[in-house]
């Protein structure tokens, strides 16, 4: 009896014999796709391949497809755990010719599978075909060798496949196992079709055409194949049941469950037991792929099915968190096969930890309030929207859980009145948010998330995208379209852009249409609107047109947020390097993570030591090379803090955060007390720390009282910021005839060298002044008995006046001076008296009496020494007259 590993694998070496290239799965997110929820076929990561708009080197391919059906268009929750073959997740075989072959070589192949590789009876299997594919009707009768009655023509859609509205399609063939009488049902086509009896394994498409949204169909430019094969139906039949989930690999997830309980597998506890190992596949597998519990979107998906299936765990009486303690068992089974399941096997296991571990704080109170409502109602009368409304509100039940929980009782919910309640829930947040003096066009913003809810954000995993434009902004109004050099704001379902927020800058790149790549608008700006749930771009057309309904290409420019990652992070780490060298005081004021540069503000009393700017710039730098992950997780902000996150200023957190963490220290943080850095933070982040590069302190400044401001460069910048640096050193070195350390000893030489000739200017310059060169000393005066020294002078400043009075005032023993210098456009007057007249004349009004001949005004000193300023010393000899006067009484 072969295992689901070895089925899958018998498949694809099949194909991969037959020259087909073996593919990964895609991620359960499509990327590729605007409008898929989640990947739910394995045509899906080819779609670009059917329709011509991309080759690739190999035109056979053949994949095991994740797949996940649980939102959106296909959405199988409900059922799960209450019928044999509905699942969230499931697994598709698929082969696939991209302009290769056709019917002819499909169908040969499809039947060896079945008949050889996987030894299925012949006389269990019938085929259908669509009712006029008389070619493929032929081919299985050639083929396979099966009578007419084998070969059932359908007229319906049900064999002719699309994989949505629009997008590749064509006329399919299936091949039905009959799990024989015992059971009820009958084949396709007949009454009974929809009994368990026949089941479909596997689905053939002849892809031939493309649909459009007018709802024409044009051939494709060439005939493809797609086949899905479900592996967990094949696997119980070849295991001999007809029900999926007592295949091995299912069946033990459900052992998983019940040993982890203490119950029986097949007890009263069995249908839980069932969701469970169901849930926990779709669960992690949408964890591994990125997807985090959220209130919308993708994220609110994973969010239903994680508490549905809690729900579950609490009814069999499980004390503690379950879903996290199956993990192990789920790797076992399939981490072989999907490597990322391996790789994100801690991620899974604490998210879903954290999840249960919060929902069971409200769980048991939401049953009550449920039995409670019920309490009050006769049997045939719903549960009133408004109660289904507080349950999903105030105790964090989905509105399938509660559904689920009413199944068991035979009763249902008013859906219709929990959708008033939320709609007006809704109401009063925006009449609230309203009323908070935003600008007026913020209305716009609000109908848009009315009408079309949160935008799913993707970035944090990948940086290209599809979308569909699901609304346009242009000078505050909704409007239809953007033509070529036209600006405004474009919304779509799903974006890789980063809006501003937390410091960090948003993202740039282009928007292309889908239909024509040639049509493409720069994106220079991405915000959040609308009660920050929508996330509005900036783009100005380049070329082309933009429409609401558009499927559009998003590209980030990937080198600048490559840069923007690598300074986020590094932020990270000096915030807590500075902790390390400064102290716990330190906390974060602000920050800006840009392209070119990152700011780092925090509270810190006085500048930082050179001794600490090196220690913080040295552990940076070794967190750098010790290159280990940064890890991001949900939870609640008090789980955060309590695991020693440090939540950032002026952010305002939900009910949910994102907890970032990176470094491994002995002495760190975080449950293992390992962890060196952990913040709350909704940016992007590098992967591992090593894709820093290098950080490089620019400046430490102060900021404002008590903060100081720290900006630093990362990677490449600093790179050039060094290089920059180290080019003015060879400059300098050069220059000074020195290398490395010499070129400080030169400059101090320098300067102490140049201060020593400064004095030597200045006393020769007074020497000069007094006696030499072409300034001769006019010969003193005798003015009422008082010698009297006057002298204009020219080259020395004001500052040399004072002593060169006092060399006036030695040589002539008794007497008074009056100096007057004439430089830079300035007069200069100094005025000395000696000791033994300053009861006689003060040297104040004899440069008073100067200054003001001169045209300037005061002037003041001591009796013996005083000094004022004029403009010019053009009246100087006025000057001498005035002086005179005063000598003379
Ligand atoms: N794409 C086809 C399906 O999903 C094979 O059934």
């Amino acid at each position: 009896m072969p295992t689901l590993n070895e089925i899958r694998s018998t498949f694809l070496n099949y194909f991969e014999k037959q020259g087909h290239q073996v593919v990964a799965s895609s991620p359960l997110v499509p990327r590729n796709d605007p409008t898929l929820m989640f990947a739910n076929s394995g045509m899906v990561q080819f779609k670009n391949l059917f329709t011509g708009v991309e080759t690739r080197d190999y035109k056979r391919a053949t994949t095991a497809q994740k797949c996940v059906r649980a939102g959106g268009k296909h959405n199988d929750l409900d059922n799960v755990g209450y019928t044999a073959r509905h699942h969230t997740f499931f697994e598709m075989l698929g082969n696939f010719s991209f302009g290769d072959y056709f019917k002819s070589d499909a169908i040969p192949f499809a039947w060896e599978v079945v008949t050889k590789e996987l030894d299925i009876p012949k006389d269990r299997l019938v085929v259908t075909v669509y009712h006029d594919d008389d070619e493929a009707a032929d081919l299985w009768k050639k083929v396979a060798g099966l009578s007419d009655d084998r070969i059932i023509r359908i007229a319906t859609d049900d064999n002719f496949w699309m994989m949505g509205p629009t997008g590749p399609c064509g006329p399919s063939s299936e091949i039905f196992f009959d799990h024989g009488d015992h059971i009820w049902g009958g084949p396709p086509g007949s009454p009974e079709e929809d009994g368990d009896r026949f089941v479909e394994i596997w689905n053939l498409v002849f892809m031939q055409y493309e649909q459009f949204e007018d709802g024409t169909r044009k051939p494709l430019p060439n005939q493809s194949i797609d086949t899905g094969m479900g592996i967990e139906r094949v696997a119980a039949l070849l295991q001999g049941t007809n029900d999926n989930y007592a295949t091995d690999l299912i069946r033990s997830l459900i052992e998983a469950s019940a040993n982890e309980t203490s119950t029986d597998p097949d007890g009263p506890d069995k249908m839980h037991h069932r969701v469970i190992a169901d849930h926990l596949r779709s669960t992690a597998f949408l964890i591994a792929d990125g997807v985090m519990p959220s209130k919308d979107g993708r994220g609110y998906v994973l969010r239903r099915i994680m508490r549905r299936a809690m729900r579950h765990a609490h009814l069999i009486g499980a004390k503690d968190p379950l879903m996290h303690r199956l993990v192990p068992a789920l790797v076992t089974q399939m981490g072989a096969a999907y490597p990322e399941l391996t790789q994100a096997k801690s991620l899974i296991e604490e998210t879903l930890k954290q999840e249960e571990t919060r929902f069971r704080q409200t769980l048991e109170r939401g049953l009550r309030l449920l039995d409670d409502e019920l309490d009050g109602l006769a049997d045939d009368v719903p549960l009133s929207g408004r109660a289904a409304f507080k349950l999903y509100d105030t105790y964090g039940f989905p509105l399938d859980l509660t559904q689920d929980a009413l199944r068991e009782k035979g009763r249902t919910v008013d859906v219709a009145g929990f959708d008033e309640a939320m709609a007006e829930q809704k109401a009063q947040a925006r009449a609230a948010w309203a009323g908070s003096g935003e600008t007026a066009d913020a209305t716009v913003w609000f109908d848009i998330a009315d009408e079309h809810g949160a935008t799913d954000f993707l970035g944090y995993d990948t940086e290209a995208a599809e979308g569909q434009i699901l609304a346009i902004v242009k000078d505050g109004a909704a409007v239809t379209s953007l033509s070529d050099g036209e600006s405004g704001w474009l919304v779509m379902n799903q974006t890789p852009f980063y809006a501003e927020s937390g410091g960090q800058v948003a993202d740039h790149g282009f928007v292309r249409r889908l239909d024509d790549e040639d049509m493409i608008a720069e994106c220079t700006d991405v915000q959040k609107m609308g009660g920050r749930s929508i996330y509005a771009h900036h783009v100005t057309v380049k070329a082309g047109s933009f429409t609401t309904g558009d499927a559009v290409g998003l590209e980030v420019d990937h080198n600048r947020r490559t840069a923007i990652r690598a300074n986020h992070s590094a932020t990270h780490l000096l915030h807590e390097a500075l902790r390390q060298a400064l102290g716990d005081h330190v906390a974060q004021r602000g920050s800006l993570n840009a392209s070119d540069r990152l700011r780092f503000d925090f509270s810190h009393g006085k500048a930082m030591t050179p001794a600490e700017i090196n220690q913080v710039e040295t552990e940076v730098n070794d967190f750098i090379r010790q290159n280990t992950p940064v890890q991001t997780r949900i939870m609640t902000p008090d789980d955060a803090r309590a695991m020693g996150a440090q939540a950032l200023f002026g952010e305002k957190y939900g009910d949910e955060v994102r907890v970032v963490s990176m470094g491994r220290a002995t002495t760190g943080k975080g449950a293992d007390g390992q962890t060196y850095s952990i913040e709350l933070c909704g940016g992007t982040h590098v992967r591992q720390t090593g894709d820093i590069g290098v950080f490089a302190l620019m400046s430490e400044t102060a900021s404002s009282a008590g903060v100081r401001r720290i900006e630093a460069v990362t990677g490449a910048d600093a790179m050039a910021m060094l290089r920059d640096r180290d080019m003015q050193l060879s400059n300098a070195e050069q220059l000074l005839k020195a290398s490395g350390d010499e070129v400080a000893v030169r400059i101090k030489a320098l300067m102490d060298e140049r201060k020593t000739l400064q004095n030597e200017v200045a006393q020769l310059r007074r020497e000069l002044a007094v006696g030499g060169g072409g300034q001769k000393a006019a010969a003193d005066r005798n003015i009422n008995g008082i010698a009297f020294a006057a002298q204009v002078l020219s080259g020395v400043t004001g500052k040399d006046l004072p002593a060169l009075v006092d060399d006036h005032k030695a040589r002539m023993g008794s007497g008074a001076v009056l100096l007057i210098a004439d430089a830079d456009g300035k007069a200069a007057v100094a005025a000395g008296v000696t000791g033994d007249l300053t009861d006689q004349v003060s040297a104040v009004d004899l440069v008073k009496a100067a200054v003001a001949e001169l045209g300037g005004k005061g002037g003041g000193g001591r009796p013996d020494l005083a000094q004022g300023g004029a403009k010019d010393a053009r009246n100087a000899e006025a000057a001498i007259k005035a002086a005179e006067a005063i000598l003379g009484g």
